[in-house]
């Protein structure tokens, strides 16, 4: 296991550049799509200044603005996505899955959409797949929950699993993005093809696309197997999809730690 950092935590679908899909994030001017289907701002996010970088140990922590500040800007907008109806995926929910892991974190993790037990629950790869995951980042040297900040391209469980459509994207896709522009990760991993093309608009095969980094508006990012598929594909031979998830993770870990 490559250098120090944070080791194995514990141990829950495949279900998933151009820098100009979302832009630069725009930290001035949130719009979070409201039940009445106009759009609201989030004046909270004018308060954090842009930059992140620098962590005093670990992989973790950084960012202008307060740690409490940004905590409380996400306790807000989390507050405002358990409200949301702005599509039919709020009818069938149990819960509203946001986020797990640590708001400090250099590294976001973004997958597709909750599943059974994240709907029960309330948090993203709680599940088998998530325990897949936490495994590979730890085998790794990344902790999931100290290191990373996990989230969904989709806040809501589509029924039956099913991928979530285009519509559901489009809708979803303002909280990812405040989340994104609270949390200032440098380097963004996303999990499967839903998200790539989610976060990025790239359609290509994940089986070409992963270990390639790409970039949103100058942040790294990181295209990996969606845990649900290695659950399939299981075998830990060099070469085969799990290793190869364990080199893109690698080659996150040491990322991270270059540009600190
Ligand atoms: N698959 C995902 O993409 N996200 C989860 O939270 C769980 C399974």
């Amino acid at each position: 296991m490559p250098g120090q950092s944070c080791i194995l935590p514990y141990s829950g679908h495949d279900k998933g550049s151009e820098d100009t899909f979302w832009g630069q994030i725009p930290m001035a001017l949130a719009l979070v799509p409201w039940e009445s289907g106009h759009a609201r701002q989030i004046s909270a996010i004018d308060s954090l200044p842009a930059s992140p970088l620098a962590i005093g140990s670990g992989l973790a922590s950084p960012a202008g603005g307060s740690p409490r500040a940004r905590e409380a800007a996400l306790d807000a907008l989390a507050q405002q996505c358990h409200a949301c109806r702005s599509c039919s995926l709020a009818l069938g929910r149990q819960r509203v899955v946001l986020s797990r892991g640590n708001p400090q974190a250099r590294l976001m993790l973004i997958g597709e959409a909750p599943g059974a037990q994240e709907d029960e629950l309330g948090q993203p790869f709680v599940g088998r797949s998530g325990q897949l995951l936490d495994q590979l980042l730890a085998a790794a040297g990344l902790d999931s929950h100290q290191d990373a900040y996990i989230a969904n391209a989709v806040k809501c469980r589509p029924p039956g699993n099913r991928k979530p459509t285009t519509l559901e994207l489009a809708a979803c896709r303002p909280w990812l993005q405040q989340q994104i522009a609270l949390v200032q990760p440098q380097v963004l991993v996303l999990v499967g093809a839903t998200a790539l093309q989610a976060v990025l608009g790239l359609k290509g095969p994940i089986s070409q696309l992963r270990g390639q980094w790409q970039s949103l508006g100058g942040r790294a990012c990181m295209p990996i197997f969606h845990p649900a598929y290695l659950l399939r594909n299981g075998s830990i031979e060099p070469g085969r999809p799990r290793d190869l998830t364990r080199a893109d993770l690698v080659a996150v870990r040491e990322h991270l730690l270059a540009s600190r």
